[in-house]
C-alpha cells in the first residue's frame, strides 16, 4: 500500500480512536500512549465502528456489543473469533501516515 497521510497527531488524542479513509477503505486509527496503530474499522460481529470504541489498555471495545480487539495485533481477545487486518502506521513530525 502506498503511503497515505491520514491525520495530524493532534487530531487523535491519547487513548482515543479516529476514523480514517485509505483508498476508499475505512480504518480505525488509535493513539495508545503516543504510539499509533491502525486496524479495520468495521467490527466482524455486526459491523460496529471500532474507531468509536472505548479503549482499555491496548484493547478497543466495539461500541455496539462490546467485542474487544487488541489494536496492536488485531486479535479478538475471545478465543476462536479471529483477527482483524492491521496496517502499518508511520509518524513523521506531526503527520500520521498509513502504508509503507
Ligand atoms: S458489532 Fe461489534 S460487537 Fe457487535
Amino acid at each position: 500500500m502506498a503511503k497515505v497521510k491520514v491525520a495530524n497527531k493532534s487530531e487523535v488524542k491519547e487513548d482515543q480512536g479516529k476514523l480514517v479513509n485509505v483508498n476508499g477503505k475505512e480504518l480505525a486509527l488509535f493513539n495508545i500512549k503516543g504510539e499509533f496503530f491502525a486496524i479495520e474499522n468495521i467490527c466482524p460481529h455486526r459491523g460496529g465502528p471500532l474507531s468509536e470504541g472505548f479503549l482499555e489498555g491496548n484493547n478497543v471495545n466495539c461500541p455496539w456489543h462490546g467485542w474487544q480487539f487488541d489494536v496492536k495485533t488485531g486479535q479478538n481477545i475471545m478465543p476462536g473469533i479471529g483477527k482483524l487486518n492491521t496496517y502499518k502506521v508511520l509518524v513523521e513530525g506531526e503527520e500520521v501516515f498509513i502504508g509503507s
